[in-house]
């Protein structure tokens, strides 16, 4: 029998007022999966994902979290069960250093599963810090103030803190926004490197980055699924080409 998907919602929908921002969407992603979700503006790509962190509740439909439904539970306890959101800890605290803001976000999620309760906790911690800013590439900016670091840094470095909190799942909102091509290409690549085996969710306009980078795709249209399949079916998708990629930013 195959394992259960990590995360499923069931005709999950999200109405404002008479706009119908996510309308009766399945998806189901499986544990290790990168998945990207595509569709244009307005599309319901962010609200999709407000609907899974528990920062807006949804209209009707269900949401299951590794076999637990975690419909309308509010966004601290989502969190809880391992969804981060990156944007979400885009609390960089900007008088911070590089280092300390990795460490807090370290040393919080550690304490919040009372994880090391060691003497030698606090080495354990800076260490960890230090080893996710090398890999991220910040290694030799530790000791700037984050408010210091180019825009394409600081969100390395907001990647690196959502990572601290190694989160079972993963949603990236347009990682890439604002970044150009060379950086993009740096920040994907990470992406790929920090979270292989992780479970991830990435809305991303790039279709190049998406086709490169995803194992499946849905393609979300007014508020419902369009298509899903791997990149080579999506791209080969009549619909979506019709629909979708004409209007690509
Ligand atoms: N809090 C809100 N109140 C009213 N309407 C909203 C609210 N949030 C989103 N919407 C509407 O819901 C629709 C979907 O918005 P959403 O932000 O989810 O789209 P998106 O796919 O993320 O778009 P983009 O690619 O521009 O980020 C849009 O028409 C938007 O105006
Ligand atoms: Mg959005």
């Amino acid at each position: 029998m195959p394992e259960a998907p990590l995360l499923r919602t069931e005709a999950l929908t999200r109405a404002f007022g008479s706009l119908i921002a996510v309308d009766r969407v399945d998806v189901a992603v499986r544990r290790g999966e990168l998945r990207s979700i595509i569709g244009p503006n307005g599309a319901g790509k962010t609200t999709f994902f407000r609907l899974i962190s528990g920062e807006t509740t949804p209209t009707s439909g269900r949401v299951w979290f590794g076999g637990r439904e975690i419909t309308g539970l509010p966004q601290h306890a989502v969190a809880r069960l391992g969804i981060t959101k990156s944007y979400q800890i885009t609390n960089v605290f900007p008088h911070l250093t590089v280092h300390e803001n990795v460490r807090v976000a370290v040393q919080g999620w550690a304490r919040s599963f009372n994880f090391w309760s060691r003497a030698d906790a606090l080495t354990d911690v800076a260490e960890r810090a230090h080893a996710l800013l090398r890999t991220v590439g910040l290694a030799a900016k530790s000791a700037q103030l984050a408010a210091h670091l180019a825009h394409g840094e600081k969100r390395h470095l907001e990647i690196a803190l959502a990572i601290a909190s190694e989160p079972e799942l993963l949603l990236l909102d347009e990682p890439t926004a604002g970044m150009s091509p060379e950086e993009t290409d740096e920040t994907m690549r990470l992406i790929r490197e920090l979270t292989a085996g992780r479970t991830v969710i990435l809305v991303e306009h790039k279709m190049k980055v998406v086709m490169k980078i995803s194992d499946r795709i849905t393609v979300l249209h007014q508020g419902q699924v369009l298509a899903e399949g791997t990149p080579e079916e999506i791209r080969a998708n009549e619909r979506v080409q019709q629909t979708y990629l004409g209007a690509i930013r």
